[in-house]
């Protein structure tokens, strides 16, 4: 059965090209939210007006210096894997001093190790803490954590026969990034010049349907990645999300083409990195993709809803 089986209707339940944009978390218009905080025994209401005219991608903040990979030290997860060696390779062209490459079978890395002598293989599976408490001590001096491993099981909702698949996306995409950040919260990539950078997908911003679980899990990543950043600000330490459509990769072999190389993804995040960006959608495709949904967020959920698993 093709991924991408195309319904001979359009979508009912969000509306098509026509519905209602209330499916939409984020809203164009301006939105009042009340924020409540507690002070000491007073509860204070204040209602804040939030302007928002979302904008993703468009983000950079001036950081007293920003990132520089030449001279940095790195902790790459997911390393074996198509975007992860794409960079590893950009790291070290750009003059990174030392890569940690995590992986949960060291023995993929051997190809890796055979590029450099800066490359210091980890076993690293992003699942298991035992593993993350390790690598954390190995790599206490990384000024720059990359968190790129991931996961895809493309299932639906109701399309999956259970929850594993969803249960893995969430344990590795979502709950691995904020397990091995925590654990590494003491070294220099949390103080003031590091920077962190998540590999996130752009179907955290819309959902794919037969990679619904998937979506899930990299909107949680997204919503993590926003709030490091928040924590992270007054230290001025640089927090990027990247947001790539499909890469020719293992993970991205079921997507449609065409496709990015993951040295486009590698090189749009490092450039993003360089320039103090906080969100990235690397290459021409992804930007493109940015734009549809800057344009109008709805008719692009709309368009991908067609692509459903039957439920049947
Ligand atoms: N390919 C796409 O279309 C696409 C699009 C947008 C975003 N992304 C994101 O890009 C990142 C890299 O994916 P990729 O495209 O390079 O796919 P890939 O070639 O399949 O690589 C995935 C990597 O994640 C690792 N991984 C999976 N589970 C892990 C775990 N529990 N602990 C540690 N590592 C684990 C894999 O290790 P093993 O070899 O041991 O399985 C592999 O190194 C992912 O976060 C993915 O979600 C991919």
């Amino acid at each position: 059965m093709s991924l991408f089986r195309r319904r001979p209707e359009p979508c009912q339940a969000c509306g098509g090209r026509n519905g209602t944009r209330r499916d939409w978390p984020i809203s164009r218009s301006v939105l009042l939210t009340p924020i409540i905080g507690v002070s000491t025994n007073t509860i204070i209401i204040m209602t804040m007006i939030i302007a928002s005219e979302f904008s993703p991608g468009g983000g950079t903040h001036s950081y007293e210096v920003n990132m520089k990979v030449e001279g940095s030290i790195v902790l790459v997860t997911g390393a074996n894997g198509g975007i992860g060696r794409a960079l590893v390779s950009e790291l070290l062209n750009r003059g990174a001093a030392k890569i940690y490459i995590g992986a949960r079978d060291t023995a993929s890395l051997q190809p890796l190790l055979a590029q450099s002598d800066k490359l210091v293989p980890v076993a690293l599976d992003v699942t298991k803490p035992e593993q993350i408490a390790t690598a954390a001590k190995i790599a206490a001096d990384v000024t720059l954590l990359i968190n790129n491993a991931g996961t895809a099981g493309f299932t639906g909702a109701l399309s999956a026969k259970d929850l594993s698949n969803a249960r893995q996306e969430m344990e590795v995409n979502y709950f691995g990034v904020l397990a091995l950040t925590q654990a590494l919260r003491d070294a220099p990539a949390f103080r003031n010049g590091g920077a962190i950078v998540n590999v996130l997908s752009f179907l955290a911003l819309v959902t794919l349907p037969v990679a619904g679980t998937y979506s899930a899990s990299k909107s949680a990543a997204l919503a993590l990645t926003r709030t490091l950043r928040a924590e992270l600000k007054p230290r001025g330490v640089q927090v990027l999300g990247v947001l790539p459509v499909q890469v020719d990769t293992p993970l991205g072999a079921p997507l449609p083409e065409p496709k990015l190389t993951p040295a486009d993804v590698a090189t749009g995040t490092l450039d993003a990195l360089e320039a103090g960006a906080d969100e990235v959608f690397p290459g021409a495709l992804s930007e493109g993709a940015a734009q549809a949904f800057r344009n109008d967020p709805a008719a692009l959920q709309a368009n991908l809803a067609n692509a459903v698993h039957s439920i049947d």
